[in-house]
């Protein structure tokens, strides 16, 4: 890196000659980071108003524009259906709900479950924690009587974090109930007085590059595919998760004021996206997003826009393939989507040994954003330089680089349940 040229692109126009300078091998660049405090026109905005009225609005319409596409609105016919209710589920510890969000309001359209375990030792609304997952709610604990999903279901042997031969042709069974409990700590987060309300990545939209954008969701929004900013997989998760909301909003015993959204690698891009676009999430966590996730690219290390655009073509819009060999020169970065969250509480969490993710660039991008924060009032993330492992710093922005690989630990959970006391008590 030292041999880069970094120097400050000042808008597009400067962008597209540095791309033809490089291009023409003459020019070796890397562009500083995107001042996230600067319009598009270089103007630097002076009060917190205008952040949230103008600039806001410009770099949500950027990311939109070139690299999540532009997700539909909440579905007018959208309705949900409280299809089961068990006060004494989980030996008396908690209220079970399972919920049906039938996106265009027909029984047999689109679906996504959310199963809810709500504190029953706790009166009162509670906040929660609403996150999707990879492998089915029925994955995420024993309990007999969660729904087992209809939806597609991955499976083949090796995969490291859940044994996936119950699933028989692409469908989940009975034999795949709580295979990927270790990954969902349901009794401490339910010990410390917080809901969980989670639901299937593949309810929602398909993760197969071969079959995204056709499924779930999509389908319903066929007019939208032939548009180079239509919304990719990634958003469309995130999508789905203000969905959740639309429902926690309406049940009383949530504490709608105090949702956390939470997501792990792909769905930890999903979270920080859910969290940056929408404001009633009170607190966002990414749990090793990566690389379209809290990572920069501008670094250079890790995995890079080139791969997630041609190993998961359906995750970003097709706007977002243009930037592909184009990291270091990005005219946009990372650390402006979670400025999106400020000044509401976002934790950024990596691994040591998930090189992919470039633990140093999520920490880095948890650095960079502290300017918005300390521009809203708030404190940014209180660490000068990479924290020691397993040594959890938290301001406003929270992150701990933990010991192991990608993964979500009960270690990685319990400091998102103290960021969360000490944000939401
Ligand atoms: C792949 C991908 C990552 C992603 C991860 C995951 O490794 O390259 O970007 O975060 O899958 O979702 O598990």
């Amino acid at each position: 890196m030292g041999s880069y040229f970094v120097f400050n692109l000042k808008n597009y126009a400067t962008f597209y000659f540095v791309v033809f300078l490089i291009n023409a091998g003459l020019l070796h660049a890397q562009t500083a980071l995107p001042d996230p405090l600067a319009m598009n026109n270089w103007q630097r905005i002076k009060t917190s108003k205008q952040w949230h009225i103008q600039r806001r609005k410009e770099l949500l319409e950027l990311f939109a524009n070139e690299m999540y596409g532009h997700s539909p609105k909440r579905p007018s016919q959208m309705r949900f259906e409280v299809f089961d209710e068990d006060k004494n589920a989980l030996n008396g510890k908690a209220t079970r709900r399972q919920v049906a969000v039938y996106f265009n309001g027909k029984a047999d359209g689109p679906r996504m479950d959310l199963l809810m375990y709500i504190p029953n030792k706790v009166k009162g609304p509670v906040p929660a924690i609403v996150g999707l997952n990879f492998w089915g709610n029925h994955a995420v604990n024993t309990d007999p009587k969660i729904r087992i999903t209809q939806s597609w279901m991955e499976s083949g042997k090796g995969n490291p974090y859940v044994n996936l031969s119950c699933v028989v042709n692409n469908q989940a069974t009975e034999a795949c109930r709580g295979v990927n409990a270790k990954q969902w700590p349901i009794d401490s987060i339910l010990d410390r007085g917080y809901a969980l309300v989670t639901a299937y990545r593949e309810d929602i939209a398909s993760d197969d590059p071969k079959t995204g954008l056709q499924k779930g969701v999509h389908s319903l929004y066929p007019e939208l595919q032939t548009r180079d900013d239509n919304f990719g997989t990634i958003a469309a998760w995130a999508w789905a998760l203000s969905r959740a909301m639309d429902y926690l909003v309406t049940d009383k015993a949530i504490d709608s004021k105090k949702v956390a959204v939470f997501g792990w690698s792909r769905l930890g891009k999903a979270a920080l996206w859910a969290g940056a676009t929408d404001e009633r999430f009170a607190m966002v966590i990414s749990n090793e997003s990566g690389a379209g996730g809290a990572k920069l690219f501008h670094r250079g290390v890790g995995e890079n826009i080139r791969r997630l655009c041609t190993v998961f073509p359906h995750w970003y819009c097709a706007n977002f393939k243009k930037y592909m060999d184009k990291d270091t020169i990005l005219p946009f970065d990372q650390h402006q989507v979670i400025a999106l969250v400020a000044p509401r509480p976002v934790y950024i969490a990596s691994a040591v040994d998930d090189k992919g993710a470039d633990p140093a660039g999520e920490f880095a991008a948890a650095k960079a954003v502290g300017s918005v924060y300390r521009f809203l009032g708030k404190e940014g993330l209180p660490a000068d330089t990479l924290p020691a492992l397993n040594t959890s710093v938290q301001g406003q922005i929270g992150y701990h680089i933990r010991s192991g690989g990608h993964d979500v630990t009960l270690y990685d959970w319990q400091q998102y349940l103290n960021f969360a006391d000490k944000h939401f008590r």
